[in-house]
């Protein structure tokens, strides 16, 4: 008899459909095959389900049984399937009598025939949801990442006895009750501003780099206070929406990250360190996997020591934080993950940090501290629309405001961000591909930034000057846009222009 149970597979983000068929014949003697494209975890799922059906106390047939995967141009990876092919083999050999039409169903199984956590379920299960199944069983330890999505049924898993017991209609399985959003969304953050003793100017340049979404430089001696500046990012930066935390949660889902088993809603802080290999920051690997850069998506990446970064690895960030996607190739084809993250980058201003600092002599001589600043190519220092120079408080100032609360707290100025984020989404309405300033493009600039005379002579004057490349000229006026939005200006001021290029490279290291 042929049995077909529906499952799923993950490509890059998203899933497809993935129909297992299971035939079973008494002709010839007794074998287990698999087809369609199965890799090697998908050929060693015939030992966990030969195990875990004869553990339920079910037989497993000796027979000749072929369980064919479709579509069989798609690769199979891992160990999902382990419970589809089972139920496939109950079904087919007679043993279960079900209707799995309109079921979908992933789980690994173990030898006992206990159901282990899988990755990429979210995904999954909008999926389904798209492809009008009604329900989805899944691992009991992915049931409330899966109960996200509304309008399914999600049916938690823990055995193969369990579900078979389900099927036949024995004892029924619980359905998961889907995931009230208010309960998850939280507002409270790790480091806020109010922690952060002045540093005036490069809190309000965080203020705009969170407003538009612009990448930052810092710069500065060790100990000013820079990696804490970038670590207060995601207190400031607006709330995620909801198709923002999917996709988050997506990518932690496939990742096999998802810390907290539900919905991720805030926007993602990565860190890694400077030795950090290509794979780990963009992605790759034989079984593709999510990079740092996609893990920071819609949230911070920050890379603190950026010279100390190898350069290959830098260079490779580039075309990702131009196209906010990341394609990365594998055995057969490519897959795409996206990148939208801000960047946040730290680094002294020489090796050994005191160059410039009026506190502290510096010991490199100059061609070590050109060496050190040329590290970061011009490409991607243009990719940089603030850079900021951030010096050292004053020990005695932070010794006398220690216990004073006369800091302004993050929620304050995420308001304000908030504001002016709303106004760019109006802006931006009509375009789908665009959120944030940043993301403007020339053809936007030209549509949207309206300058009067008076700026255009001011960037005129800043052009010559200021030896501005192409590129940069449009970054200014994006920020500027920026700083007009925070005042809630229909359009961009002298003043802002001359704000925006206060945060520009100092021609010493260009
Ligand atoms: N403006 C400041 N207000 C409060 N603490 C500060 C400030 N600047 C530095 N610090 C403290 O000094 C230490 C060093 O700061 P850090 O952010 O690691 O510096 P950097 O990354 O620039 O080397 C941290 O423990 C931080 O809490
Ligand atoms: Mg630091």
């Amino acid at each position: 008899m042929l049995a077909k149970v529906i499952s799923a597979a993950v490509v890059g983000l998203n899933s497809l459909p993935v129909e297992v068929e299971v035939d079973i014949s008494s002709q010839g003697l007794p074998s287990f095959t698999i087809v369609g494209l199965p890799d090697k975890a998908v050929e060693e799922s015939k030992e966990r389900v030969r195990s875990a059906i004869k553990n339920t106390g079910a037989d497993f047939p000796a027979k000749r049984i072929t369980v064919n995967l479709a579509p069989a141009d798609l690769p199979k990876e891992g160990p999902s399937y382990d419970l589809p092919i089972a139920l496939g083999i109950l079904i087919a050999s007679e043993q279960l009598k079900t209707d799995t039409v309109s079921s979908m169903f992933i789980g690994e199984l173990s030898l006992d025939g206990k159901l282990r956590r899988s990755t990429g379920v979210l995904s999954s299960v909008i999926m389904a949801k798209d492809k009008k199944i009604t329900s989805i069983f899944v691992p009991v330890a992915n049931a409330i990442e899966a109960s996200v999505v509304k309008g399914i049924n999600v049916y938690p898993v823990t055995s193969l006895f369990e579900i078979f017991n389900h099927l036949s209609g024995k004892a029924e399985i619980k359905k998961q009750k889907p995931l009230s959003l208010k309960s998850i969304y939280s507002e409270s953050f790790e480091f806020d501003m109010k922690d952060i003793k002045g540093q005036e100017q490069a809190k309000r340049a965080f203020e705009i780099a969170a407003a538009g979404s612009h990448n930052i430089l810092l710069k500065g001696p060790p100990g000013a206070g820079k990696t804490l500046l970038a670590r207060t990012l995601p207190s400031i930066l607006p709330k995620a929406t909801f198709d923002e935390a999917l996709e988050i949660t997506k990518i932690y889902s496939i990742s096999g990250y998802l810390e907290n088993d539900s919905l991720i809603t805030k926007r993602p802080f990565r860190s890694p360190h400077h030795t950090t290999s290509y794979i780990g920051l963009v992605g790759g690997g034989a079984y593709p996997k999510p990079g740092d850069i996609s893990l920071a998506h819609r949230g911070v990446l920050f890379l603190d020591e950026f010279p100390e970064f190898q350069r290959n690895v830098l260079e490779a960030l580039r075309q990702p934080m131009e196209d906010g996607f990341v394609t990365v190739s594998r055995a057969r084809g490519r897959i795409t993950f996206p990148s939208k993250f801000m960047l946040v980058a730290a680094q002294n201003p020489c090796p050994c940090g005191h160059f410039g600092d009026p506190m502290s002599e510096c010991r490199c001589t100059t061609s070590e501290i050109l060496r050190y600043q040329k590290r970061i190519s011009g490409p991607m220092l243009d990719r940089i629309d603030i850079h900021l120079e951030v010096p050292a408080v004053k020990l005695e100032k932070l010794v006398a405001d220690e216990g004073k609360d006369n800091e302004e707290d993050s929620s304050s100025v995420r308001r304000r961000v908030q504001k002016a984020r709303d106004l760019q989404t109006k802006r931006f309405a009509k375009n789908k591909k665009i959120l944030t300033n940043s993301e403007m493009g020339n053809k936007e600039i030209k549509k949207y930034c309206i300058l009067s005379t008076e700026c255009i002579d001011l960037l005129k004057l800043a052009v010559t000057k200021m030896k501005l490349s192409a590129r940069s000229y449009s970054r200014i006026i994006k920020v500027s846009q920026t700083i007009a939005d925070l005042e809630g200006s229909k359009e961009i001021k002298p003043a802002h222009i001359a704000e925006a290029l206060q945060y520009r490279p100092k021609m010493d290291y260009l």
